[in-house]
């Protein structure tokens, strides 16, 4: 007997195979909130890479990409920044609201590959924990691009995804789909200059930061 792709996998082949890179991330938030499905990146917690890196925000802006269920942000907030923070999946926003009645963080719904126009260079800290992978490759430049655009002159883009170089990428089924360094270094593009690049979680995952 074979036992049963997870829900995500299910959702995540259907809407790719309809060309849709994004739908299926609601169609999960959705069936879990119903109780019959498991979110697999949701840890009830903050990033703990993040919590060991992030500085005194002292109010500046912050823009958290992704931000599922809401902890990152969160942690920022905590941290004294003034946090925006983003997700395709309509439910995941509402759970995050929800989660945090009492928050600060402005929560929206947005999709990376058609951001608001006036988040343009608006950010001092960007921070992208592992959404951009999860996307199909195709979309890569374009939610790279995107990305990099929300820097602020002087301020700081974390970027952190599944390193290629410890995978068996020849036999890897996404999504996530992992990131060369080149992929990585990508980020910098106009005007946006890498700062440091270094692999964490015993070389599975990317840490680079970013200025502009
Ligand atoms: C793998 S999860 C990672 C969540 C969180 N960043 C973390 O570290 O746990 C990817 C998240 O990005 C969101 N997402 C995927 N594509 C997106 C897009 N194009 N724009 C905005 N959010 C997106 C998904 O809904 C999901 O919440």
């Amino acid at each position: 007997m074979t036992t049963p792709d997870p829900a995500d996998r299910v959702l995540a082949r259907a809407s790719l195979a309809e060309g849709s890179p994004t739908a299926w991330f609601d169609q999960l938030y959705t069936a879990a909130a119903r109780g019959e499905a498991e979110v697999p990146w949701t840890r009830g917690a903050p990033n703990s890479d993040l919590a060991a890196w992030i500085t005194p925000g002292e109010g500046r802006r912050a823009l958290v990409v992704g931000s599922a269920l809401g902890d990152d942000a969160e942690l920022l907030a905590s941290r004294g920044w003034a946090v925006t923070a983003f997700d395709v999946a309509p439910t995941a926003v509402e759970a995050a609201r929800a989660r945090f009645p009492e928050s600060t963080v402005d929560y929206v719904v947005a999709d990376l590959l058609h951001p608001p126009a006036d988040w343009h260079h608006a950010f001092d800290l960007v921070v992208e924990i592992i959404n951009i992978q999860a996307m199909p490759r195709d979309f890569r430049p374009a939610a790279i691009a995107s990305l990099a655009g929300f820097l602020a002159p002087g301020g700081t883009a974390v970027v952190s995804e599944v390193a290629e170089e410890s995978t068996d990428a020849e036999h890897w089924e996404g999504p996530p789909w992992p990131f060369s360094r080149a992929e990585i270094e990508s980020v910098a593009q106009d005007g946006v200059r890498l700062v440091s690049l270094e692999t964490v979680r015993e070389g599975t995952r990317y840490w680079a930061t970013f200025t502009r």
